[in-house]
């Protein structure tokens, strides 16, 4: 039997890697380095469709145990942050940015980093599940990535609650 994947680890892992995303994002788009900024986005939108994905689905709902009606704090969030995303790639679609648009698309990644960070706390939630919770988890998590759709994608299609 395959190894699965570790719910915690994975988690933390993401979060690292859509960090450093959204710095380069930030960076990229502060410069005026519209292929760069484009191909970060790129990345984070591919690896954060899962990402949230598995969130909304699996790890939100096994976290009602702990935070009860607060889940629903953690979904508007999502909310907002896909909005911001839809504000960046809006930006990055133009053939050209000027200086205020590209403040603006590095001001939407730094908001994006606000959620990465206050979404990496949960770990020390999710470590009180128990064994069978953190194996369905994993299951979720490979899931989703197996499922592999982008956020924005994921958002406008398969995700009940709609985000303009
Ligand atoms: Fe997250």
């Amino acid at each position: 039997m395959p190894v699965s994947l570790d719910p915690v680890v994975e988690f933390r892992e993401d979060h690292r890697k859509v960090r450093d995303g959204l710095l380069d994002l930030a960076a990229a788009a502060e410069k005026g380095d519209l292929p760069k900024a484009r191909t970060t986005l790129g990345s984070i939108d591919a690896l954060v469709g899962p990402h949230f994905r598995y969130e909304e689905e699996a790890l939100y709902p096994a976290m009602k145990e702990f935070l009860g009606e607060y889940v629903d704090r953690l979904i508007e969030e999502h909310d907002g942050a896909i909005k911001t995303a839809k504000v960046a790639a809006g930006l990055l679609a133009k053939p050209s940015l000027t200086k205020d648009e590209g403040k603006a698309a590095a001001n939407a990644a730094r908001a994006l980093l606000v959620h990465v960070s206050n979404c990496d706390g949960l770990n020390i939630l999710t470590e009180r599940l128990s064994k069978r919770q953190l194996d369905d988890l994993a299951a979720s998590f490979q899931k989703a990535r197996d499922a592999n759709v982008p956020l924005i994608r994921w958002a406008d299609t398969i995700r009940k609650r709609k985000v303009s």
